[in-house]
């Protein structure tokens, strides 16, 4: 693997932005920012060799900073949804930024999808470190959290994902790609798999009830590959509460050791994409909140589902729900999870 710099931008306060390049011997090519640690690009090639850019985003910072629907971002300190921001953790009761209605998501109003971080590009390894100070968006404790970006030479884009904290906290770190393996139109005919036998039901505000409940007979099972179109306007009453998918699906509650969770294929380009995790989780999102009012790269409109999202986690709400796997990091513990995204074609 080989990594480049340049000068990317620099925000309204005065950091200084910079575009890591990080390319393999087949040509494959990713580009992340140590602004929000957001993947710009992933360049990768069909199977007739031609290469496209396979993650939707902005050309410059601007796009950014004022148009963010966490496109390629790094999301923290907890990624997905605290209900009313509030969680209780040894009888004290905190209070998080709200920013989506009543709620918590993605960190908050300043999370990690818009902060500066520290850029280490070494000989094989991106390396993202940020210290998120005590009661920033209202957790507790300092974190220091570090964020490892490599890609091999089997196409495999790795993100390992680290931190440490000096008093009891929670975490949940992801990545918020918006992958489009045919570079144009919508995702409705890329063919999901997902090995997963539930998912956390969710309400009105997309917040998990509590219940994991079985995919088997409805719009949920993606256990054999099927198009993301096929049910997508299914009546469904959870399809109906999120406009499409936007689900955690339970991936495993066991011990975290990296599995091979899901497969993505897109008929036309014969791009595949592979996806292993530690995580327990992954959010499902079909890009449903994307209304054509976002214009990206190239000048591309995205209109709603011209992305998707696999965002391996832990469960949403999880702070408020006691039967989920726990997400309280302590001090002297290491938080660790790697994501693996792997490209191919057929
Ligand atoms: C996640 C959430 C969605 C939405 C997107 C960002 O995927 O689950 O509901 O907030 O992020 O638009």
């Amino acid at each position: 693997m080989k990594i480049s710099s340049a000068p990317f931008g620099v925000t309204p306060t005065g950091e200084e932005v910079q575009i890591f390049s990080l390319s393999n011997h087949h040509g494959v090519e990713v580009k992340i920012i140590n602004y929000g640690g957001i993947i710009v690009a992933i360049n990768v090639p069909d199977r007739n060799g031609k290469i496209d850019d396979v993650v939707l985003g902005h050309e410059s910072l601007d796009g950014y900073l004022n148009r963010s629907r966490y496109f390629g971002a790094l999301c923290g300190r907890y990624a997905n949804r605290i209900a009313h921001g509030t969680f209780r953790l040894h009888d004290v009761d905190y209070k998080l930024a709200t920013n989506n209605g009543p709620n918590h998501l993605h960190g908050g109003l300043r999370g990690f999808d818009k902060v500066v971080w520290t850029a280490d590009a070494k000989a094989d390894v991106l390396q993202l470190t940020y210290a998120s100070r005590d009661s920033e968006e209202g957790y507790p404790g300092n974190l220091s959290v570090r964020v490892n970006y490599s890609l091999t030479d089997e196409n495999e884009l790795r993100i390992e994902y680290f931190a440490t904290t000096d008093k009891d906290t929670i975490i949940n770190l992801t990545n918020h790609s918006y992958f489009n393996l045919a570079a144009t139109g919508t995702v409705l005919d890329h063919q999901l798999t997902i090995h997963a036998d539930a998912f956390t039901a969710v309400d009105n505000a997309l917040i998990p009830t509590g219940e994991l409940r079985a995919v088997a007979g409805t719009p949920m099972d993606f256990n054999s590959a099927t198009p993301i179109g096929a049910r997508i306007e299914v009546n469904h009453e959870q399809l109906r509460r999120a406009g499409g998918y936007d689900h955690n699906f339970v991936l495993h509650t066991g011990e975290a050791k990296l599995r091979t969770v899901t497969e993505v294929y897109e008929p036309a380009t014969g791009r595949v994409l592979m996806v292993s995790t530690t995580q327990p989780g992954m959010q499902f999102y079909s890009g449903n909140f994307l209304d054509g009012t976002i214009v990206g790269k190239n000048g591309r409109a995205y209109i709603k589902h011209s992305g998707f999202c696999l965002e391996t986690q832990h469960f949403p709400d999880s702070p408020n729900h006691p039967n989920f796997p726990s997400t309280v990091l302590r001090p002297g513990e290491q938080y660790h999870q790697v994501t693996v995204f792997k490209f191919s074609i057929r």
